[in-house]
């Protein structure tokens, strides 16, 4: 399976995600793999009714509905349509492991998948214990990177992360800097069930071609 994260990239972002969405449907029904979108909160509603694709959010806040400006609430992004969310991206961590906790429960109870990212073993032993859907290992100094990716620099982490997380039942994504079909095939020899791209994919002028190049990886 491959999470595409949309972040908040033009090309992610309004009326540009919906094409993006499209793009990687016809690609998942072509290959008959699993590709879900990660959209920003705005854009979940929309991407919801033009797509048959599982939907996730990127973010949702550990906060009950009522006074919470600006947050998200996770009940409003599954009423629009989302299927699940990342918690503990890089980019958007939570203040503390408190909050991530908080926030994994309301997902939870509300009815949304949970995949919560870490950045190495250390953080990965305490996320388990919050029982997600999907594991993320993901080293922050590579994400975004075009030359270098996680299953190249660190395959030893990858495969520790993998023991660790099958021990628990649960599946390991791994992403940062995920750029050709050779990451994908040795992440998955690694121990990964998927993998979680962006900029290869988004930022790309043939988004098409690069995810159609990913998914050899996976045969
Ligand atoms: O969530 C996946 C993302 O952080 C990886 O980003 O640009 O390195 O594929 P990128």
């Amino acid at each position: 399976m491959i999470f595409v994260n949309f972040k908040t990239y033009p090309q992610g972002t309004g009326f540009e995600a919906l094409k993006l969405v499209k793009i990687l449907e016809e690609v998942a029904h072509e290959a008959q793999i699993k590709i879900i979108p990660v959209l920003q909160s705005t854009d979940i509603k929309e991407a919801q009714i033009a797509t048959t694709l599982e939907i996730w959010v990127q973010h949702v806040d550990p906060v009950e509905a009522g006074a919470h400006t600006g947050f998200i609430l996770p009940e409003a992004v599954l009423e629009d349509g989302a299927m699940g969310t990342f918690l503990n991206h890089s980019e958007h961590k939570f203040v503390n492991f408190d909050d991530l906790k908080k926030a994994s429960v309301r997902a939870t109870q509300v009815g949304l998948k949970t995949l919560i990212f870490a950045d190495g073993i250390e953080e990965l032993k305490k996320v388990i214990e919050l029982k997600p859907n999907f594991v993320s290992y993901e080293p922050p100094e590579l994400v975004g990177s075009a030359t270098t990716s996680v299953a190249t620099a660190h395959p030893d982490i990858i495969s520790e992360a993998a023991n660790l997380s099958h021990g628990f039942g649960i599946p390991l994504i791994v992403g940062a800097g995920i750029h050709s079909m050779d990451d994908v095939r040795k992440s998955l020899e690694l121990g990964a069930v998927g993998v979680a791209v962006a900029s290869d994919i988004v930022k790309s002028e043939d988004p098409k071609k690069e995810i159609l190049d990913l998914i050899e990886g996976f045969k």
